[in-house]
């Protein structure tokens, strides 16, 4: 259960239902409603004839014919008219009805396409945003697979702002792993030793942060044996929170929480284990030290680390931005 996005054709979809972005007709178009209609069959349409049509905003449901997915949930986005004409209430109030329909109906999986952003003009990046944040709310109480597909990636946009904020932090960062093995002049080994002396001095403070911390030093001798799992375990404890508040707001499964929770030497993959880190809201040192006891460590070689680096540093733990950020610049998703 939980939130992806992938670059994919929605009509190749193995889902219960599929999202259609249709018109106030239902009666077909282009973009992904006609791609939906060519896909299911004249059957669709026929279906589709008998619903009377169906207002913006709103959801109505229907089998899927040839498609591999069930059923088709048609819902109408506004089209966007500057934003004064409640388009983002419309916009979202598609989110929840196709949801509630969903939930209704007992479907377990489904996948979206971003309504309103193709021929409805809703900026991309606005859109986007509407899209996750009804997705990630719904999510905090209903247990589903759900999937935003991008048919294009130009139909995939972060806000300008954030995407150049963060590709400026990468640059600021990124040590290109072959830098070191290129054979370069002196300037690059000079750069190597500018890289490793500007570590060590920014390692300072976190060893000196290490000492002044609020645990005692008998707290930490017993958390030096601690395993990744009996780590997490505790602190989801000392942060006061649930179980399933911690793996909902992880996007990991509970499937795999479970696991982790009973076998003390469970070894999770990196990414679930930085989206613990960023479920529980942990620095850059804890999460480091989260890592640690399962055999990782964030590195400035890895482009998703340094954009993991940068939501902690801006004290944003949202993990459905975090995956929006991480789908920009091609890197693997957290969780699930
Ligand atoms: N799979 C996934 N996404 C797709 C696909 C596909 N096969 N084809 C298009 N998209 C994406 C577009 O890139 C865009 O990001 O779906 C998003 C929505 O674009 P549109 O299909 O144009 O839908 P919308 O903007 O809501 O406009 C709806 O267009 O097709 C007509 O009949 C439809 O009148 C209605 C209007």
């Amino acid at each position: 259960m939980g939130f992806l996005i992938v670059r994919n054709d929605i009509t190749k979809m193995k889902v219960d239902a599929i999202v259609n972005a249709a018109n106030t007709s239902l009666l077909g178009g282009g973009g992904v409603d006609g791609a939906i209609h060519r896909a299911a069959g004249s059957e669709l349409l026929a279906e589709c004839r008998g619903l009377n049509g169906c207002q913006t905003g709103q959801a109505k449901i229907t089998k899927g014919y040839r498609l591999p997915a069930k059923y088709v949930i048609h819902t109408v986005g506004p089209i966007w008219a500057g934003g004064s004409q409640n388009e983002e209430g419309l916009l979202r109030a598609c989110y929840r009805n196709v949801l509630g329909l969903a939930a209704e109906k007992g479907i377990k999986s489904i996948a979206f396409p971003l309504i309103s952003a193709g021929a409805y003009g809703y900026p991309r990046d606005q859109a986007l945003n509407v899209a996750t944040s009804e997705i990630s709310e719904f999510l905090l109480d209903h247990e589903m697979a759900i999937t935003l597909v991008v048919f294009d990636k130009a139909s995939f946009q972060l806000s300008e702002k954030r995407y150049t904020a963060i590709a400026e932090y990468i640059d600021e960062r990124y040590v290109d792993k072959n830098l070191i093995t290129r054979s370069g002049g002196i300037e690059s080994l000079k750069e190597v030793q500018e890289d490793v002396g500007e570590f060590l001095r920014s390692a300072m403070p976190v060893a000196e942060r290490r000492e002044k911390s609020s645990r005692s030093l008998e707290d930490l001798v017993n958390q030096v044996e601690e395993s990744f799992s009996e780590s997490l375990l505790r602190l989801i404890d000392e942060k006061g929170m649930t179980d399933s508040e911690t793996y909902k707001k992880a996007n990991v499964d509970r499937k795999l929480f479970s696991k982790i929770r009973n076998d003390k030497f469970y070894h999770p993959g990196k990414q679930t284990v930085i989206a613990f880190a960023i479920a529980l809201h942990l620095n850059l040192d804890e999460t480091s030290d989260l890592l640690g006891r399962a055999g990782f460590a964030l590195t400035h070689s890895s482009q998703a680390d340094i954009i993991i680096e940068y939501f902690i540093e801006e004290g944003n733990y949202s993990i459905f931005e975090i995956n929006e950020a991480l789908f920009a610049f091609d890197q693997k998703l957290l969780g699930l």
